[in-house]
C-alpha cells in the first residue's frame, strides 16, 4: 500500500481542499480551499466554533461526504498517495487500515445488538487474517489497553450496558483494531462530563506515545489543543486562518479570531461559562462576506476601520517558519 517513494514525514498533506454542499437554498462551501499537514506520530489539533467546517474536512478524508455534498477540489495525500484518485475499494482498505475515526457520540457508531468484543473481533478477522481464537484474545488486549476495567467480562456487554466513557472507550478499542497511523477524533469528549473527558483525552496522548500514531483532534475547545497538540490548524468559514506550533499560536496568537477563542477558553472556577464568547455568528456558507470572511465580526477591523478587509479576502501568509495566518495585519510580512 505504501507508495515507495514516501519518504518525508508528512503523513497526511491536504491541499486546497474545497468540500461543496448543492442544497436547493444554494451552494453551501463548507470547506473552501484548505491546506494543512498532519506528520506521522502527531497530535494535530484542528479548532473552531461549531459550522466552521471541521467535520466535513475530516469526512472527506475518509470520503465519506454524502451527497449532495461532495469535494470539488483540491488534494488529499495520504503517504504519498492522493485518496482522492483512490478506487472505491482501495478507499476501503485505507479506511480498514490505515485511518480511523472516532466520534462525538460512541452509542449511534457501536452496533447496539452485538457484545462490544464481537464488534472488534469482526474488525479483526477482516482486517487482520486473525483466526477467531487469536482474534478475541487480541480484542481483550485492546479494550484493556484503552482502559476496560475486567476486560474480559466486559467484552461481552452490550454497548447500552456500558456509561458513556466506557462506550467511548470500547469505540476507541475498535478504531484502533487495525492499528491505524493516523485517527481522526471527532469532539471525542464534547458529550461526557468533565471527569471523563480529562480521561479520555489523557489515555489518546497516551495511546499515540505507545503507539506512535498521529492524531487529528477536532474540539471547538482551544483549551483541550493547549493541553494535548503539537501543531494547531484554527478554522473559521471553511478555511484557515492560523496555523502554528502549539507554543508559538498560544505565545502569539496573531488572528483577531485565535484571540477570541483563547479569551472564550473557560476557567474552571467560572463553571466552564464561557464569558467572553466571541460576539456575532459564524457566517453562513451560502452567502459568503466578499472580503475576511471574519471581518463582520472582527474587533480590530471595526476599530481600525481597516476597509481592505470587507472587500478581499486576505492570503493564509508565513509570518515564522512555525506560525501562518490570514489576516490584513500582517500583510507587511509577505514582501
Ligand atoms: N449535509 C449537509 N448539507 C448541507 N450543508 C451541510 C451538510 N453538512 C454540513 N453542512 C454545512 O457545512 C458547514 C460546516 O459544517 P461542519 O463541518 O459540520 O462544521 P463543524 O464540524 O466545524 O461544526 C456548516 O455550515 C454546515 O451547515
Ligand atoms: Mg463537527
Amino acid at each position: 500500500m505504501n507508495d515507495p517513494n514516501f519518504q518525508n514525514d508528512d503523513l497526511l498533506d491536504i491541499h486546497n481542499l474545497k468540500t461543496y454542499f448543492f442544497t436547493r437554498e444554494g451552494v453551501v462551501r463548507a470547506v473552501d480551499g484548505v491546506d494543512f499537514k498532519v506528520k506521522v506520530g502527531e497530535i494535530f489539533g484542528l479548532v473552531g466554533e461549531s459550522g466552521c467546517g471541521k467535520s466535513v474536512t475530516s469526512l472527506s478524508i475518509l470520503r465519506l461526504v454524502n451527497p449532495p455534498g461532495r469535494v470539488v477540489d483540491g488534494s488529499i495525500l495520504f503517504q504519498g498517495r492522493n485518496l482522492l484518485e483512490l478506487t472505491d475499494a482501495e478507499m476501503r482498505q485505507v479506511r480498514g487500515n490505515r485511518i480511523s475515526m472516532i466520534f462525538q457520540q460512541p452509542l449511534p457508531s457501536l452496533d447496539p445488538i452485538r457484545p462490544i468484543g464481537d464488534q472488534i473481533v469482526e474488525a479483526l478477522l477482516v482486517h487482520k487474517k486473525m483466526d477467531q481464537r487469536q482474534a478475541w484474545k487480541h480484542a481483550v488486549d485492546l479494550l484493556n489497553l484503552v482502559g476496560i476495567p475486567d476486560a474480559s467480562r466486559r467484552s461481552h456487554s452490550y454497548p447500552f450496558e456500558l456509561s458513556g466513557g466506557m462506550a467511548q472507550r470500547a469505540m476507541i478499542a475498535i478504531a484502533l483494531s487495525c492499528e491505524p497511523e493516523l485517527l481522526i477524533a471527532d469532539e471525542p469528549t464534547t458529550a461526557l462530563d468533565v471527569t471523563i473527558q480529562a480521561q479520555i483525552l489523557e489515555l489518546l496522548c497516551d495511546l499515540r506515545s505507545r503507539l506512535g500514531m498521529a492524531i487529528i483532534l477536532i474540539t471547538h475547545d482551544l483549551g483541550v489543543v493547549a493541553e494535548m497538540a503539537d501543531w494547531v490548524s484554527v478554522m473559521y468559514a471553511g478555511r484557515v486562518v492560523e496555523e502554528a506550533s502549539v507554543n508559538s499560536l498560544f505565545e502569539e496568537p496573531l488572528h483577531p479570531y485565535t484571540r477570541g477563542l483563547i479569551e472564550s477558553i473557560p476557567v474552571l472556577d467560572q463553571d466552564r461559562k464561557r464569558l467572553n464568547a466571541i460576539p456575532g455568528v459564524v457566517c453562513d456558507c451560502i452567502n459568503m462576506p466578499a472580503g475576511c470572511k471574519f471581518a463582520p465580526r472582527c474587533k480590530v477591523q471595526i476599530e481600525k476601520n481597516m476597509t481592505i478587509c470587507n472587500k478581499h479576502e486576505p492570503h493564509l501568509l508565513e509570518v515564522s517558519p512555525n506560525h501562518k495566518v490570514r489576516c490584513w495585519l500582517y500583510e507587511e510580512f509577505s514582501h
